[in-house]
């Protein structure tokens, strides 16, 4: 199956570059990276944005929620998947309580994941609640993408992953966030865990992007996951996600060939082995003709392995 082309390969892309895309009615694709060798694959592939999300905590770090991830860690992340990106547009979440507490938290907290970690813009959940943040955020140079729908921050008050948006009140309440972060000058906003049409009127009455997770096809763009995109997790997959390869399958079955090898003495094997010069060996073991017993009497030679 031939590839869509990717014109806009050669150039680091930008906010701009992504109102161009939706402008030009280009579906706009986005997947979460969390290490530099993925980042580097992804953008190799042409992704144009990767989110640094902070489901790094749930599928890199092993922990039960979002809630746990730190700025520390959103730092060391977002800095190696900088580090493997050459074109796409860097996208790192602001962790729990990171923002929101005070502006000048918020502020220095955003910054910090651009000065440091290079990041090309930041991420943070909540509509109206989060307005202001975002316009502080915003006024200081800094793009910021919203994250309304389900916002996993939140799920200790949402009281699981739902979701989001399903009766008339939720609904309006989902359209007020919308136009609330679309107004705050969010670039684009995240749908997520939204019914498909409440997501599609959502798109037609915003001038900026929506990028959907499980909110259907009439988003302006999709993000995934990308650990579920690779099918790493055999235990879990959420509704709304579709994997293009079994890489658990794929990784285990390496790992267990390996292992037979190794036990069987079958790796390494002599092209990942290298030799040197025997000569030389000889001399550091003391087999050469000056390390005749006669010879050393006379001090002439090197210690010998019993000697080491
Ligand atoms: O952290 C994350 O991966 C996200 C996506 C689900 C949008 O926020």
């Amino acid at each position: 199956m031939s590839q869509p082309p990717s014109p806009r390969r050669s150039a680091r892309v930008t906010t701009a570059t992504i109102a161009r895309m939706h402008a030009d009615g280009e579906r706009i694709a986005m997947l979460t990276a969390y290490d530099y060798p993925t980042a580097r694959i992804l953008d190799e592939a042409g992704i144009p944005m990767l989110l640094v999300g902070d489901s790094l905590g749930q599928v890199m770090l092993g922990y039960d929620s979002t809630v746990r991830v730190t700025m520390a860690e959103m730092l060391h992340h977002t800095k190696a998947v900088s580090r493997g990106t050459e074109h796409a547009l860097v996208v790192a979440d602001m962790p729990f309580l990171s923002y929101g507490v005070s502006s000048e938290a918020s502020l220095e907290n955003a910054g910090q994941l651009l000065r440091e970690g290079g990041a090309g813009a930041v991420k943070l959940e909540g509509g109206e609640r989060s307005a202001r943040t975002i316009e502080t955020i915003v006024r200081a140079g800094i793009p910021v993408m919203g994250h309304i729908g389900l916002t996993p921050q939140s799920i200790h008050q949402l009281g699981g992953h739902r979701v989001q948006g399903r009766t008339r009140e939720a609904a309006r309440q989902l359209l007020s966030d919308a136009l609330a972060v679309q107004q705050a000058g969010a670039f684009a906003v995240v749908l997520e865990l939204v019914p498909q049409q409440l997501a599609a009127a959502v798109t037609e009455r915003l001038r900026v992007p929506t990028i959907g997770i499980g909110a259907g096809a009439g988003c302006s763009g999709q993000v995934q996951v990308i650990t579920d995109v690779l099918g790493m997790n055999a235990d879990f997959t959420p509704k709304h996600a579709r994997h293009y390869v079994e890489l658990h399958d794929v990784i285990k079955a390496a790992a267990e060939a390996w292992r037979a090898d190794v036990v069987a003495g079958a790796f390494p094997g002599s092209e990942q082995t290298v030799d040197m010069d025997e000569a030389v060996l000889d001399e550091v073991l003391g087999r050469t003709e000056l390390d005749r017993p006669e010879r050393m009497e006379q001090g002439a030679g090197i210690p010998l392995d019993r000697d080491l």
